[in-house]
Formats: C-alpha cells, structure tokens, sequence
C-alpha cells in the first residue's frame, strides 16, 4: 500500500486552552510547544492572538523561539508550523499574521459559521453574506501569507450543497487547508467519514487542497471520527495532548497516533511523531493545565497498562503479548522501579534529569536538589514518575511568581475546629514593606505576609488563611487528590479550580485551574490553590478574564 504524510495539526494551545480553568503562561506555551515540536508535530496552533494580549504575545513567542527549531526533526527535514487562529474578519487576520510571522512557517487559520443555526442566531447573516465574507477573508490573508486554513465552524450541521459552494469559494481565494470541524461532537463515525466523501467528491478544486479533520468529544466518538475521516482521504489531523478542550474536549493526539501505530495495514497514511516523548508531554501538560486525566484514559492514564486479574497478570508474565497492545516504553512511561534514593548525589540527579528531558538551569537544579533530598528523607523509593511529578512542581511554582509559599503550619484534630498559620511572600510588594522579617534574602524577594485562621479541616483552613493574606475569596469549584505510584509514602497531587468571588454571583466561566505536588497533602493543597491564584492574578494583567 503507498502511503500519504499524515500531518499532524496540534491545538493544545488554543482549542485545549479553552478547557474551563486552563490558563497556561507565555513560558509554559513555550515550554509545551517545544516539546510538541521535538515529538514530530507539524502544526502548532499556538492561539488566538486576537482573543487577549496575553494569547497574542504567547503566539507571537512561540513563532520566535520554537518557530525556527529544528531540536529533534531530522526525520521531518523541517521547523514546525506556527499557527494562529483568527476570526474572518480584517482586524483579525492581521492581528494574527503580526503575531505567527516570526516563524519561518507559518499559517493564518480562519474560521467563520456555516450551518444555518449559527449564521441565523450567532451571526445574523445569510448565505449569500457568509460566503462574501469567507472570500473577502481569505483572500486578504492570502496577501499576507501563502498558507491558509479555513473552518467552516459547524461544518458537521451545514446544509452539504452550500457548504460545497462555501469551500469552492475559498479554494478559489487561496485557501490550502480545508478543515471540517464538528464543533459540537454530534457526529458517529460512519457519518463523518461520508461528509468528507460527499465533499471531496462535489467541490470543484478539492483535489488542490489538503483535507482536514478536527472533532470534538461531547459523544466519546472523536478518535473514532477522526479514524474514519482518514479512511475518506483526509491528510490532516486536528488533535490536543489527553484530549483537552472545550466540554467533553477534542481528539487526543496519543489515542490517534496509537491507533495508526498498531494499524498500519488499514490506513494508508504515516507521520513523523516520534511516539516514546507522548507520556512525557501528556504529564506537563496535567500539571501546567490542572486538568489530571482519569486512571483508564486511554494510553497516558495510570492504569492504562496496569494488569489487575489474576489470569491477565499471570498471561503477561508468560508473554506480554497476552494481554498489551503497546509496550509502555513505546509511549515513554517511566519505570516505576527504584531509581535514586537517599545516597543519590547530584551528578545521579543531573544524569536522571537528562535521560528523561529535562532541563534545568543551574540555579534551577540547585533549588531542585534540595527538593529531592527533602524528599528522600520522607520516601524511600524515588522513581522516575516521582522525579518528573516534582520537576513540574517546581517548573509551575517558579513561573508564576506573584505569591510565593514560605511556610504552612497547621495544628488539627478530631472534634476541633483546624488553625492554619500561612506565611506568604508577595513578590509584587517591595521587600522593604515586610514586617517582623529579620532574613535579609527574604526580604529581597517581596513582602512578607503573615495570617491565621481556622476551618473545618486543615485544609479548609489553609484556604482561609490565604484568602486573608490577599484579602479575596474564592469559590472553591473543585478539588481532587491523586498519588504518584504507591504505597504510604507517595507524592501526593492536588487539582484544584477556583473561582473569583463577585459581589452578586460567581461567574462559571471564569474558572482557574491549579495543580500541587509534595509529599504531604496539605502542603500539596495549598501550592495548587496558590497556583491557582497566581494563574488568575497573571490573566488578570493580561486581560484575559
Ligand atoms: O470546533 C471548532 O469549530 C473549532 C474551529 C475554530 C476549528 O475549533
């Protein structure tokens, strides 16, 4: 069978950013792209540069820094391409090109509504409008840059024929790129992979154009879409890391690369990601969104290749290809044997860190020891989970700076109400304004604050501390506590989302997502929730909210 390139199209950084709570950093954006591009991606839909100040400077930073890499792409023989997304409106596209022109590829991506509810009700426009806008936009992007992606957005509920006459009319105007999203996951499979039949067949011109697939998950189905969509000729796939995105998410880009890696016989397609850095990417990208992925996600989820049976545990001991599809190793999970532990020095430290990719600098491995030989104090086994688990703790502490953690004491008990006592540095303050502090390092760092309170629970009570210390409060929407490996001593990680309290009704849609990682769980708790905060006072000055 001849093969196409498969492109792989990744939107973690826009589609995936607009999971409620998810709110990632400039730094971060860049740290993720960097390893979306070292793993093979084509595509990088960096943003919405149109959307905050915040997205377009985190765009126009990836398009710069990781835009010109070729870190790891030799099989590929070139950079990826950098994306941004843009409304089919003037402002907009140009909005986008100043912030993707950086990158020696690059792409503008337009999207603008098809389907009869939203051109009716969102948009207030007819058909005839709709396609008058298409053109105009595309053909102006197309000034500006030769490759151009357009999205019918609700292209899985448009009527076909006009959808067909849509298409022709922006082929025409220079689009290269024709995705087909099914914004809101109403698709199964079989009917999805016939929409691109019908529209491959009946748009004049579609043989000149890449054909492009993006789902959503809202029926558990968008892998499966995407899969049937490639059988009907489509050579690109929109994806995020663990599925991340709008309500159910998107299509998960480790679930679909696998399912072509263990079928090579029935699509005729190959890529270029190189599959051993997917667990990797998928745990930097739980800690930096907050969002944790449930134990049996598929691929990346704790359980995924635990055998738990008697007669599976027994099968695979005999040969591992009872039972397991994919060797671990394949998506580069960790081994969870004793790799270091209390006699471990700094050279074992640093040569563990370069096996599993990450980089520090020196300052940052420095304050990175004393956090593990902390830990090897508390837990005897160190593996290589609990090394990345604590890498990224400290990678989201140290980028959002706005509240540092200096202390947490808690005294509890049954039938007492708990007291917490939360020492925090602001570092937005000057140090000169810190009161009863005596360690001249501190000091430089911000201003120190110090509060009390009590709760229902030490960690209710840690919370309240912190709301005073900053004199807010928040609507704790969720918390969840995960372990890293097992056993009495694991790492414990803490996701929490808050919200913002207002003065009438919290608003939902403002949500902040943040994740904490220790070896005690209070302690744990109260650097997701500072997370949390940081992540909302930084969107804040962004504009973002
Ligand atoms: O779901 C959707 O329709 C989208 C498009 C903008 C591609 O995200």
């Amino acid at each position: 069978m001849t093969k196409d390139k498969l492109y792989i199209f990744d939107t973690t950084l826009r589609d995936g950013e607009q999971s409620p709570g998810v709110n990632l950093t400039a730094n971060e954006k860049v740290e993720i792209a960097k390893l979306l591009s070292k793993m093979g991606v084509d595509i990088c839909e960096a943003g919405f540069p149109m959307s905050s100040e915040g997205d377009f400077e985190g765009v126009r930073r990836i398009a710069k820094e990781v835009g010109p890499l070729m870190d790891g792409r030799e099989t590929i023989g070139k950079p990826m391409v950098i994306c941004g997304l843009s409304r089919a409106t003037k402002g907009d596209i140009q909005r986008t090109y100043d912030a993707v022109k950086y990158a020696p590829l690059h792409r503008i991506h337009i999207f603008l509504a098809t389907s009869d509810i939203h051109l009716e009700y969102k948009l207030k426009i007819s058909r005839s409008e709709c396609i008058r806008r298409a053109v105009e936009a595309v053909a102006f992007a197309k000034t500006l840059c030769d490759n151009i992606e357009f999205s019918p957005e609700d292209a899985a509920r448009s009527d076909r024929t006009f959808l067909c006459e849509v298409l022709q009319n922006v082929i025409k105007a220079g689009a290269t790129t024709l995705n087909i999203p099914d914004t809101v996951g109403i698709c199964v499979p079989e009917e999805y992979g016939a929409l691109f039949k019908y529209l491959r067949e009946n748009t004049p011109g579609s043989e000149e154009v890449i054909w492009s697939a993006h789902c959503q998950n809202d029926l558990g189905l968008a892998t499966a879409n995407t899969l049937a969509a490639i059988s009907n000729g489509v050579r690109q796939v929109e994806l995020t890391i663990n599925g991340i995105g709008e309500r159910a998410g998107n299509t998960s880009l480790e679930e679909v690369i696998m399912a072509l890696y263990t079928h090579p016989d029935v699509y005729p397609v190959y890529n270029d990601i190189d599959t051993t850095h997917i667990y990797r990417i998928s745990q930097v990208v739980i800690q930096r969104s907050g969002m944790p992925v449930q134990p049996n996600k598929a691929i990346v989820g704790v359980n995924a290749f635990a055998h738990e049976s008697g007669i599976h545990q027994d099968g695979v001991l005999k040969n591992k290809l009872t039972y397991e599809i994919i060797a671990p190793e394949l998506v580069g999970v960790p081994s969870n044997n004793l790799v270091l532990g209390k006699h471990s020095g700094r050279n074992a430290l640093k040569n563990k860190l370069d096996e599993l990719g990450i980089v520090l600098s020196d300052v940052e491995f420095q304050k990175f020891f004393l956090r593990f030989k902390q830990l090897t104090d508390a837990k005897k086994t160190i593996t290589e989970h609990d090394i990345l688990a604590l890498a990224g703790d400290q990678a989201i502490q140290d980028n959002l700076e706005t509240y540092k953690i200096q202390n947490v004491l808690i005294s509890t008990g049954s039938d007492v109400l708990s007291t917490a006592t939360v020492t925090l540095i602001d570092t937005s303050s000057p140090s000169g304004d810190s009161e009863g502090e005596d360690d001249d390092d501190k000091k430089s760092e911000g201003k120190v604050l110090v509060d009390a309170a009590t709760g229902h629970g030490p960690i209710q009570a840690a919370f309240f501390a912190i709301n005073r210390l900053i004199g807010r409060n928040f609507v704790l929407e969720h918390f969840e506590i995960q372990s890293v490996g097992s056993g009495d001593d694991a790492l414990g990680q803490v996701f929490v989302r808050i919200i913002p309290e207002a003065k009438e009704k919290a608003d939902k849609s403002k949500q902040f997502a943040g994740c904490g990682t220790h070896n005690d769980i209070i302690q744990a708790s109260v650097r997701a929730y500072v997370n949390a905060i940081n992540r909302l006072i930084e969107a804040e000055k962004n504009d973002k909210l």
